[in-house]
Formats: C-alpha cells, structure tokens, sequence
C-alpha cells in the first residue's frame, strides 16, 4: 500500500516512521516533507494552505491511505475533498475539525454535553464582553475563537488587561486577523495532560498519555511555543483516573459529536487540566500533536496503519493497540529567536551519531536539504526522541544524542520531564 503524508513537521516525521514499519506498506510520500523525511520517503512539493494544491497531489499519487497531520489542511476541508474523490483519509471533516477550529464552538458543545471545563462566556463585540467579563475574577483567559498556532490564548492579570487583550483580538491587531468571536474564561491550576485518543466515529482508543513544556524557557519560563519537549509514562495517569478520563470526557465528546451528525473520526487530542477537581478541558485539537507524536509513537508497539484503517472502517472497537511499558521522551532543539524572528539555512551535523544511540530517533520539525547538506527551516529544527524501560534512562539517552548534534544558535531546554523525575523522588 502506498501512504501519503500531508506535513511537513516533526509529528509528519514520526507518523511517516511509524507507518514505513507496517508490513503492508510499500511506499510512503510525504507532502511537501522535510529534510529528515526526504531520507526515508518521497517528498513532493505541496502547499498546506492551499485545498487545491492537495488535491492534486492525492489525485496524481492515488495512495491507499493519505494521513491529514496539521490543522490546517482540516479546516480547509481536505478530508471530505479526498473523500468525496472516493480516497481514504484519516482525520476528520471539515465540521467535525471545529472542536479545534472553533474554541466557540467547542466550548458550547462542552456545557451542553455536561463535559468538565472552565466556565466561560463566548462574545461576539467588545461591548458584550464588557457586560460577561463582570463575573469574571483574575486572572483571566482571553482566546481568540479561530486557529491561531499556538498564539491565541493570553492570560490575563486583571480585567482591564482582559478587555484590552480582548479589543486588539477584535481589531485583529494581535493575530493579524480580526476575529468574530472572543472567548474569555477562569483561569486553571495544576498539571497538563495531552490526552490523544484515535476515534472511529463511535468507539475511541486511548494512546499513551504525553506532558507538553510549552514554555521556551527551563523551569517553565518565557513565551509559549509550538512545544519544545514531551515526555510519557505509564505512571502519568493511574488505570481509574484513565477510565474516568474516558467516561467523563472522551466517550461523551464522540457520542456528542455522532448525536449531533458531525461524526468525528481521526485523532482526538484533549488537552486537560488536572485540577483540584478533576480533569477538566483546556482544549481541544482534531489531530495529532506535536511533539507528542513522537514520544507516543516510540512506545507503539502495534501497527499503525492497520489503527488508522480501523478508524476510517468504523472498526476500532476490534482493534488492539499494543504499547511497550516504560517511557518516551522528545527534546526539541531550536533555532536562536524561537518563538520570535530567527535565522535559518544553518548546516546540521552530527546526526548519524546521535541516531547510533540505542533507542533514539532524531524527528526533523524544520529541516530542509540544499546541496546535499541538511539545514535548518523553521523554528523548532529537531526532536531528539528517546524511549527506555524508565523516564530517567529515556531522558539520558535523549540528551546524550542531543551533545552530539550542531547546528548554529541550537538551544534546548535541558528540564525536560524533570517535573516527574522530582515527584516520583
Ligand atoms: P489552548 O490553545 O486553549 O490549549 O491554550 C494554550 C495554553 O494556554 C494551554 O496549554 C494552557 O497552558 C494555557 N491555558 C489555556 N486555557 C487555560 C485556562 N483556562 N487556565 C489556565 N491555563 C490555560
Ligand atoms: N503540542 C501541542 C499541540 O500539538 O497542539
């Protein structure tokens, strides 16, 4: 079977491994890719942002299986295009995809399927946010309604602050483009979870749990990003709180959506806030994440294709997952400026002696080849992922093939999954 990859990330790296390892594909292409996917699939130029560019490229290669991986492609609606073009597709429809496409939407879906999650209010004008924002205590969550990559969401100390967040989200002064709906809501505290499940449209199956550092800074400091590390681990969720998690928030989600004929089939990502009362939802996102890909991928012991299939059949409840027990970590290293303005084109080494570390896959997140020699091209450059029979020993082997690898103005944040190692002390 040949499998295309819509992405260019480091999560598009991993699924792209893990699918090349299932016995029934024969080839895998990646649209457009990176450098470090072009060196075990094909990579053909496509534009994300453009429905039509994809498209053709799924018409040119007619593979049995095309895997959505960013959000964007989903909101475009490539998933109902490819389906509509009798080709199989993993992810959901354009409409299903607004539980990541709209926080409105999404929230509203929430209370009224009684699903645990901050109270909010939705508001389409400032003047209405004025009037709701009355109730509110600080600090205060302001998020913009629509995709944002990673920037939409600003806390706020005090409600002043909150309305000017708000009003600059409005005039589109933030984001670049004005948004129609502003959702405000309290603040959380405690631990995040990235809870990912695969979704038939009916049934749901758990991955390994994943802790995001969103962070740019050790110790959780500096501006958010796309993610620059991830660990998991058996011990991150006890079996009942997993079961609760499932009964209380998963399961009703896909019931919801299936009630309400938007059938969500694919990946649902919960980001969860572990509170003093429970889990509770931060966020949703229709597709796989990143970097918790490539933590969870490296503890899937089962065939990936072979789940994702299952999905699209409406057959996951017949499906096993299979996971090795231990843990997986990603360290992300980036380019300098990360998350502002950075320079790129700088040459990678050391690669091959990272990879020669037992347990280690080095995923590229922005890498392109020029002239034969790897580069960076993005932000976030490379995921140093390692999996063990503990956290520590993952960590240790992350880390030791990150010393091997250059690039100029690399950084890395060197905490990463500390957070754990400390509580199980
Ligand atoms: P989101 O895009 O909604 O996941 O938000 C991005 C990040 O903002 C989350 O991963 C949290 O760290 C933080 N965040 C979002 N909503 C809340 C909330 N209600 N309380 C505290 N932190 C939040
Ligand atoms: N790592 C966060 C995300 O994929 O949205």
């Amino acid at each position: 079977m040949k499998v295309l990859i819509l992405g260019s990330g480091g999560r598009e790296h991993a699924l792209a491994w893990a699918v090349k390892r299932s016995e029934r594909v024969t080839e895998v292409v990646c649209a457009p890719g990176n450098g470090g996917m072009a060196q075990i699939a094909r990579c053909i130029p496509a534009d994300l942002k453009d429905l039509d560019s994809m498209i053709a490229v799924a018409e040119a290669e007619q593979p049995g299986l095309t895997i959505v991986g960013p959000e964007v492609p989903l909101s475009l609606g490539i998933v109902d295009a490819l389906r509509e073009r009798g080709l199989r597709v993993f992810g959901p429809t354009r409409e299903a995809a607004m539980l990541e496409t709209s926080k409105g939407f999404a929230k509203r879906f929430l209370q009224r399927h009684n699903i645990p999650t901050a109270n909010y209010a939705v508001c389409t004008s400032p003047a209405e946010l004025e009037k709701a924002i009355d109730i509110f205590h600080a600090p205060i969550v302001v998020k913009a309604d629509g995709l944002a990559a990673g920037k939409g969401v600003i806390i706020c100390q005090s409600r002043r602050t909150a309305m000017e967040a708000a009003e600059s989200l409005f005039a589109g002064t933030l984001l670049g483009e004005a948004e129609r709906q502003v959702v405000i809501e309290e603040f959380l505290e405690g631990d995040e979870i990235s809870f990912l499940c695969l979704a038939d449209g009916k049934h749901v199956a758990p991955l390994v749990p994943a802790q995001d550092h969103k962070c740019i800074g050790e110790g959780d400091t500096g501006p958010n990003t796309g993610g620059m590390g991830v660990y998991s681990t058996d011990a991150m969720l006890d079996p009942g709180m997993t079961e609760w998690i499932l009964h209380h928030i998963v399961e009703p989600t896909i019931k919801g959506m299936a009630d309400e004929e938007t059938p969500f089939t694919g990946v649902l990502y919960c980001g969860l806030m572990m509170t003093a009362r429970g889990p509770q939802v931060l966020e949703f996102n229709a597709r796989f994440g990143d970097p918790e890909t490539q933590a969870i991928l490296m503890r899937l012991d089962s065939d990936l294709v072979d789940a994702l299939e299952a999905c699209i059949d409406g057959k996951l409840a017949d499906t096993e997952l299979r996971w090795s027990q231990g843990a997986s970590a990603c360290v992300v290293a980036s380019s300098a400026g990360y998350p502002g303005s950075y320079e790129a084109g700088f040459p990678i080494t050391g690669l091959d002696d990272a990879a020669r570390i037992p347990g280690v896959q080095v995923f590229h997140s922005g890498s392109s080849l020029k002239d034969g020699q790897l580069v960076t091209s993005a932000g976030r450059v490379l995921g140093v992922t390692a999996a063990a029979a503990t956290l520590e020993e993952a960590l240790r082997r992350a880390y030791q093939a990150m010393a091997e690898i250059r690039f100029e103005g690399m950084y890395y944040r060197r905490d990463i999954g500390h957070r754990a190692l400390k509580k199980t002390k």
